[in-house]
């Protein structure tokens, strides 16, 4: 039997002991080392293109930080083409769609995932105007709500040059990493989205080099 994307997307959980979940632990320790003094409680994930292994590095980042024993919060805020319930397998009913409508409460909202210390906001379902959802006091809001209740809140995003909802979101984190596709991201389009992320004086904390196939 075939196996199914989220358990091939979930290595640090499943394959622990593999290379590749090293590779992340090791990216958790750089993460840690590259914000020196400063307290890190919000890291979102972006690229500049779509399909650079955003979902997969962050979910996966998420894991290890679960691991390390963090009380660690992962939110879809790629509103636009999540993908973080599917690599969990959780339900998509409810989610930060929801939460910044007002329609739902944090607590029934987010829920708790097969890895311990791990809880999950998805995305919620598809909303008509999710750069309003995204730029607006209530997301502010609930950020500072949750940074008090999560030791680590880590957001998966939209690509950088797609639209600004990554950009946005970026003034509000502690820290960005960005994944860039090994041979395949172009020059330029680096270049561009690193000025944007810049021009809002994002804090870079590292660069992903992902070898997606
Ligand atoms: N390092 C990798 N090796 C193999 N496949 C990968 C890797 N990273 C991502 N993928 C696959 O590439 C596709 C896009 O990755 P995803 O994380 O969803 O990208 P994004 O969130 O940036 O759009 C997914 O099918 C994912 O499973
Ligand atoms: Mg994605």
């Amino acid at each position: 039997m075939r196996r199914s994307i989220n358990e091939n997307s979930l290595i640090v959980s499943l394959k622990p002991k593999s290379p590749i979940s090293e590779e992340y632990r090791l990216l958790r320790t750089k993460i840690q080392f590259s914000s020196k003094d400063q307290e890190l409680k919000t890291v979102m994930v972006t690229s500049s293109q779509a399909g650079e292994g955003k979902s997969t590095t962050i979910s996966n980042l998420a894991v290890a930080y679960a691991q390390e024993g963090k009380k660690v919060l992962l939110i879809d805020a790629n509103l636009r083409k999540p993908s973080l319930h599917r690599i969990f397998s959780q339900m998509n009913h409810q989610g930060l769609s929801t939460l910044l409508t007002g329609h739902t409460s944090v607590e029934d909202t987010i829920q708790a995932t097969a890895v311990s210390h791990l809880s999950l906001l998805t995305s919620g379902p598809l909303s008509a105007n999710p750069s309003e959802l995204i730029d607006s006091p209530a997301m502010k809001e609930l950020l500072e709500l949750l940074k008090q209740q999560y030791d680590l809140i880590l957001m998966d995003t939209s690509s950088v040059l797609a639209v600004s909802d990554s950009v946005i979101i970026s003034a509000l984190c502690d820290g960005v990493v960005m994944v860039v596709a090994a041979g395949r991201a172009k020059k330029d389009h680096l270049k561009k989205a690193k000025e944007q992320l810049d021009h809002v004086n994002a804090r870079m904390l590292g660069i992903v080099l992902n070898r997606v196939v």
